[in-house]
């Protein structure tokens, strides 16, 4: 089964360089490595100096690079799905639309394309391993969090399936204002809406996907590492491995470096209690940019030797799911408990809103879509306990049932 890895982290932290190591890596110990950019700032081409402009580009036997292009995916693999979309989404939704500004429901819609570009990919079943380099942590996350997203606007606002449209379409018409898109249209949401479930099961497979944070030992980095890593849980993203670049090296030097040196190790420190259960790896300071191969080459040897560094997870608790990710329900005494895993999580506020619960965390927000037998529930009491966040539920059955209080 071939993997896909992700790598993100601040801007300019050392995420190209460190992919590419690994991609050399990965290559040389023969994998068929593919090694994608989704960053629309591009730079795969100058690190290992060759031309790649858009295409399948090979650097080295077994090593492809491929810098995404949307638009391109778009046109060539999904022609006739935007313009579907588009038209339903932006131009005839008039209801929805008073919340959204823009002929797209969600900005960066096109980014899905990037998205089902390295499921394409992947499904292709020509590559061993896939590493993708994103952008900065902000924007990885608006494009990780956009497949859920839109499967939660695509069920409020378009009945999946055939049967569900013609059943529903004068109801919607009259209540909503929603024009119902045609048969062939709807083929196309159809479909869209199953491209959608199925990148989510690929993307949050922590067998199939990983996310490899790199940081850098200083404050501002730090901080925004440990906000990206809260995130990426909170979408139910797998997170492997930490990267720590450019530690400065322990040489005796000059006293300037010695005393950054002492800086650096605070936050490593930091980092080493943060991501107490993550493997970290430290990369040191290299007195030379990493540009070209032997640069990379040099770089790729400090990265952890091969069983360990493409390992894929160990189930924590042997219970055969993951910890990491999805939300799981419990039945209780009075109703029913809904549990997710939220590592470095501070504050956490949770909401009622609709049949959605509303979970947010620093400025994200997370919506879950509750079982139909929550719908009208009420929350008794939440609680984060050992990284997990719990939210205790009183279905509305069991409160008109309740007696009384007197
Ligand atoms: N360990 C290191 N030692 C020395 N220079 C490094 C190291 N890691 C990265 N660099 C250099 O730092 C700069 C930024 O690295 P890189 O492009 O890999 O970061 P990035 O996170 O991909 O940046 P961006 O967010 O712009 O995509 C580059 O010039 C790179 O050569
Ligand atoms: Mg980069």
């Amino acid at each position: 089964m071939s993997r896909i890895i992700i790598f993100t982290g601040k801007g300019g932290v050392g995420k190209t360089s460190v992919i590419s190591a690994h991609a050399l890596r990965a290559a040389r110990s023969g994998m068929n490595t593919l090694l994608v950019s989704a960053d629309m700032a591009h730079n795969l081409g100058d690190v290992f100096e060759t031309e790649t402009g858009g295409e399948l580009a090979a650097a080295e036997d077994r090593l492809t690079l491929l810098e995404l292009d949307p638009s391109k995916i778009m046109s060539e693999h999904y022609p006739d799905l935007n313009l579907s979309i588009a038209q339903m989404l932006g131009g005839s939704v008039s209801r929805a639309a008073e919340s959204i500004d823009s002929r797209f429901m969600i900005p960066g819609f096109e980014d899905l394309f990037m998205l089902l570009g390295i499921r394409d990919l992947y499904n292709s079943g020509k590559y061993d391993l896939i590493l993708v380099d994103c952008a900065p942590s902000g924007e990885t996350l608006s494009l990780l969090k956009l497949p859920e997203l839109l499967e939660w606007y695509m069920e409020k606002f378009f009945p999946v399936g055939k049967f569900m449209t013609r059943v529903l379409s004068p109801v919607t018409d009259a209540l909503y204002k929603v024009k119902l898109p045609d048969s062939t249209a709807m083929d196309q949401v159809s479909e869209m809406h199953q491209n959608l479930a199925a990148l989510q099961d690929l993307l949050k497979d922590p067998q199939v996907t990983s996310v490899r944070l790199v940081t850098l030992p200083e404050k501002m980095v730090v901080e925004e590492t440990k906000r990206t890593y809260m995130y990426l849980n909170l979408y139910g993203y797998y997170v492997d491995r930490v990267f720590i670049n450019r530690v400065i090296p322990p040489q005796p030097g000059s006293r300037f470096m010695q005393e950054w040196r002492q800086i650096q190790q605070q936050y490593i420190e930091e980092l080493e209690s943060v991501f107490a259960h993550i493997p970290i790896t430290q990369i040191p300071w290299f007195p030379e940019e990493i540009r070209g191969i032997r640069a990379v080459e040099l770089l790729s040897r400090e990265l952890p030797e091969n069983p360990v560094l493409f390992a894929r997870p160990k189930d924590p608790d042997g219970s055969g799911t993951l910890l990491n990710g999805a939300e799981t329900y419990e039945v209780t005494e009075e109703g029913y408990v809904l549990r997710l895993r939220m590592p470095g999580a501070e504050s956490v506020s949770v909401e009622l809103h609709g049949q959605d619960l509303d979970i947010r965390a620093g400025n994200m927000l997370r919506k879950i879509p509750l079982p139909s037998v929550l719908h009208g529930a009420e929350i008794m009491k939440t609680e984060v306990k050992d990284e997990m966040l719990s939210v205790f539920f009183l279905p509305e059955k069991a409160r008109l049932s309740r007696p009384e209080k007197t």
